[in-house]
């Protein structure tokens, strides 16, 4: 009995002992195991960390940048939508030339330019010109001007977010060509026509026949528009097309401030 008793309890204590020695063996494979998944870990977070700031580092100076609203721009494609450049973009004016000029190239003046849009506010903030930036809200507008020191804005009731817009021509955009998409600088593009008789521009005091905007065929942003104008004044300099071009147009929410108005500014 005694020994059929002892063999258990032998067994007992040889079996506590093993437990032990096979708890404690997994124990340190699983604790070994157990630091090397923390350590793989760590090290895939501060690759994602590092990779995180590299990659803010390289998208620029916005931290805070808004996600992009990418849209299918073959077919019904409106301006009307949040959008930004911040820089690069350019403003281009092309002179027609003149009768019995023997120029092969008209002349052609290009200037920074920027465009900010919030359509969800309806605010808009465009440098038109070299010295001329409007400010456009939904119910007012101010025209600010550089061009003297010091720089003079100007309070305007009857100029608006919706009104500039139309006045460019753009309120309905419109997809004539048959071609599925073509290239405008190197992007690949969907083209699409304004409606001329709406334009109305403070920077070109003649009519235009011809208003023909650019989409980015990938994520539906303005890239660019021309807008050409016929010559029937026998006026030296007219000009033939002003085009705004802006490659790295965003389709995501600017930051507010960028329509915060100059100082000179008070209605
Ligand atoms: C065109 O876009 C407008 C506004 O973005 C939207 O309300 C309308 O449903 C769209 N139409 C088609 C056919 O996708
Ligand atoms: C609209 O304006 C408000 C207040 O200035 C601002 O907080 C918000 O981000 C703006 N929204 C867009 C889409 O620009
Ligand atoms: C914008 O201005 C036009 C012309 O002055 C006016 O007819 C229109 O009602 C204005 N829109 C808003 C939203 O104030
Ligand atoms: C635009 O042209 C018309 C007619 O040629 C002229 O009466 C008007 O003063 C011009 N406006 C500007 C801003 O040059």
């Amino acid at each position: 009995m005694s020994k059929n008793g002892s063999i258990p309890r032998f067994a007992d204590e040889y079996e506590d002992d093993d437990d032990v020695e096979l708890v404690d063996e997994p124990d340190l494979k699983e604790n070994l195991r157990s630091f090397f998944i923390r350590l793989s870990i760590s090290l895939i977070l501060l690759a994602c960390v590092s990779g995180a700031v590299i990659w803010s580092f390289v998208n620029g100076e916005s931290g805070t940048s808004s996600p992009e609203h990418h849209r299918d721009a073959s077919k019904n494609f409106s301006i009307f939508i949040d959008q930004y450049s911040k820089k690069e973009g350019l403003y281009i004016t092309t002179y027609s030339l003149p009768e019995g000029s023997n120029a092969d190239q008209p002349k052609q003046e290009e200037y920074q330019s920027f465009w900010f849009q919030s359509d969800t506010n309806k605010t808009l903030v465009h440098q038109i010109t070299p010295t001329v930036t409007i400010y456009a809200f939904e119910h007012h507008a101010y025209w600010y001007d550089t061009s003297s020191t010091p720089a003079k804005c100007t309070f305007d009731t009857n100029m608006n977010y919706s009104t500039y817009i139309k006045n460019l021509g753009m309120t309905n955009l419109e997809r004539h060509h048959s071609e599925y998409e073509e290239t405008h600088n190197g992007e690949k593009v969907f083209v699409y026509q304004g409606n001329p008789h709406e334009v109305l521009l403070t920077n070109v005091n003649q009519t235009a026949f011809l208003v023909t905007a650019y989409a980015d065929a990938t994520t539906g942003a303005l890239l660019a528009w021309d807008t050409y104008f016929t010559s029937e004044s026998d006026a030296s300099e007219m000009v033939f097309k002003t085009s705004y071009e802006y490659p790295h147009m965003t389709p995501a929410k600017p930051d507010p401030s960028y329509f915060v108005t100059p100082t000179e500014c008070s209605p």
